[in-house]
């Protein structure tokens, strides 16, 4: 399954690595002594019907569901002035400026493979590499660190429609052509990222692998990491090591799953991501306001590990409630209206714009926000909220919190700094 040219050369530089072990790199930012504290900038250079319905409502053909059907059920000439439309204006400098204003000190943009590479006569419409250069461009010019994450594989890593095609099974995983072309992307990536690592200090070689789905997957997903290691560790050759920090994913599996996992001193500048959301099974998404605040706090002390820990997705949501969060055409847990799923409460009122939001509801916002900052920044690393923007769905996006009052202008300034005591 996996080529035996790639684990002898995991293993050159595993070895290589070792040589430097008393060598920790300089990325630019003081990971584990600074916090991280940031934002996504979802559904920009990837589409999720979640963040911008109006794309997908638009198309009026309910079988467009993710970037992969956008681009292979309409006309090009249909599709690409849309997709440029919004590539010109959904995330722009002045977001770059508004970030940093609000005192973050990290973007996470999330890309897909078919921005590089649809060799596999994959049907997405290219053209984001351009604006992938701009927002370097823009980190630079407002001091944010920028985090390059490769949000969707070829043949798909989790089968979400956020890895740019929704599958009822991923088959990545299953597919070593595919996997080969998922690597070739890192090195690009690390060999255009190589000498900015103050401006991108990290890659993020795979977004969320489907580590639930079985044994492969995970064998899979481990070899690709030491692959990945090698890849944006030593962009220049088997010698000369970047300053670039490779952040992992857990793969949906404890943390414990990874003990000593690419660990110093063999390894140098590894980051574990984790992702953290209270809303994606019956059971979280019946949790009380005051449990979801009580489940938040227990991140205190569960994310010791020893990577830099790094939250690099999470929201002040607490119901799955947003349109199309669960994809086009399917409901929520929350209301019911999601297949299998039991009614909890109605969603009015806790999704959409914040004009419809009551007072009390922005207060359990912001409570519930700052006790997963206090726990993320306590526990771990860091955090990185998703997401900047969203259509229609206010109480994800971390500009209308700042707009609405529930995220202070200064992430510092907390206004319930014991909640969790
Ligand atoms: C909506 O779709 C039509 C084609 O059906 C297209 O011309 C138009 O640009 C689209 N508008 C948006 C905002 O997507
Ligand atoms: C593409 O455009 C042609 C000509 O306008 C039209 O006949 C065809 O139905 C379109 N195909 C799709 C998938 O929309
Ligand atoms: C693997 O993916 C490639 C595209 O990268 C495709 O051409 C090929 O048919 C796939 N193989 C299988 C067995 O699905
Ligand atoms: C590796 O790359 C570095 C930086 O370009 C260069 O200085 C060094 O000579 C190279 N080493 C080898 C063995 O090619
Ligand atoms: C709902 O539950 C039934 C019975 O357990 C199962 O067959 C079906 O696949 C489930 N549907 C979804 C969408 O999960």
């Amino acid at each position: 399954m996996i080529p035996s040219s790639s684990r002898i050369f995991t293993s050159i530089l595993y070895a290589a690595s070792l040589v430097v072990a008393d060598n920790p790199i300089s990325p630019g930012f003081a990971y584990g002594t600074e916090k991280v504290r940031g934002v996504n900038l979802g559904g920009w250079l990837v589409l999720e019907p979640w963040i911008t319905p109006s794309i997908f409502d638009n198309t009026s053909n309910i079988d467009i569901v993710d970037e992969f059907t956008f681009g292979q059920l309409q006309n090009h000439s249909t599709a690409l002035p849309v997709l440029q439309n919004h590539w010109d204006t959904w995330i722009t400098e002045s977001d770059f400026q508004a970030i940093a204003a609000a005192g973050l000190n990290h973007v996470r943009l999330p890309i897909g493979f078919w921005a590089f590479d649809v060799s596999g006569g994959e049907p997405y419409i290219q053209g984001q590499l351009p604006y992938l250069q701009n927002a370097i461009t823009w980190a630079e010019n407002t001091g944010l660190k920028l985090i390059i994450d490769l949000h969707g594989a070829p043949g798909s890593q989790n089968g979400y429609d956020n890895s740019g095609q929704r599958l009822p099974f991923p088959t990545w995983q299953q597919n070593q052509t595919d996997i080969q072309r998922t690597d070739a992307i890192i090195k690009t990536i690390a060999n255009m990222v190589k000498d900015k690592t103050n401006v991108v200090p990290i890659i993020a070689p795979l977004n969320e692998p489907a580590g639930y789905d079985g044994q492969q997957m995970l064998d899979v997903v481990k070899q690709y990491w030491y692959d990945s290691y090698g890849n944006i560790r030593y962009p220049y050759n088997s010698s000369q090591e970047s300053n670039t920090v490779v952040m992992l994913h857990d793969a949906f599996q404890p943390l414990s799953y990874w003990n000593n996992f690419q660990t110093a001193p063999g390894w140098q500048g590894v980051a574990m991501d984790t992702h953290i959301y209270q809303m994606f099974s019956q059971e979280l998404v019946a949790q009380t306001n005051a449990q979801h605040i009580q489940t938040a706090c227990a991140y205190q002390t569960s994310l010791a590990f020893d990577l830099w820990l790094i939250v690099g997705e999470w929201t002040p949501a607490q119901t799955d409630c947003a349109k199309y969060l669960n994809g086009r055409g399917n409901g929520a847990r929350y209301d019911g209206t999601l297949a299998n799923s039991t009614f909890v409460g109605s969603c009015t009122g806790l999704t959409g714009s914040a004009s419809t939001f009551s007072s009390n509801f922005k207060t359990f916002l912001r409570q519930y926000w700052e006790a997963q900052v206090i726990a993320f920044e306590k526990g771990g690393s860091g955090w990185i909220q998703w997401t900047w923007k969203a259509e229609n769905a206010d109480e994800w996006t971390y500009s209308a919190g700042l707009a609405n009052g529930w995220i202070p202008q200064d992430p510092t300034d907390l206004k319930y700094p014991n909640i969790c005591d």
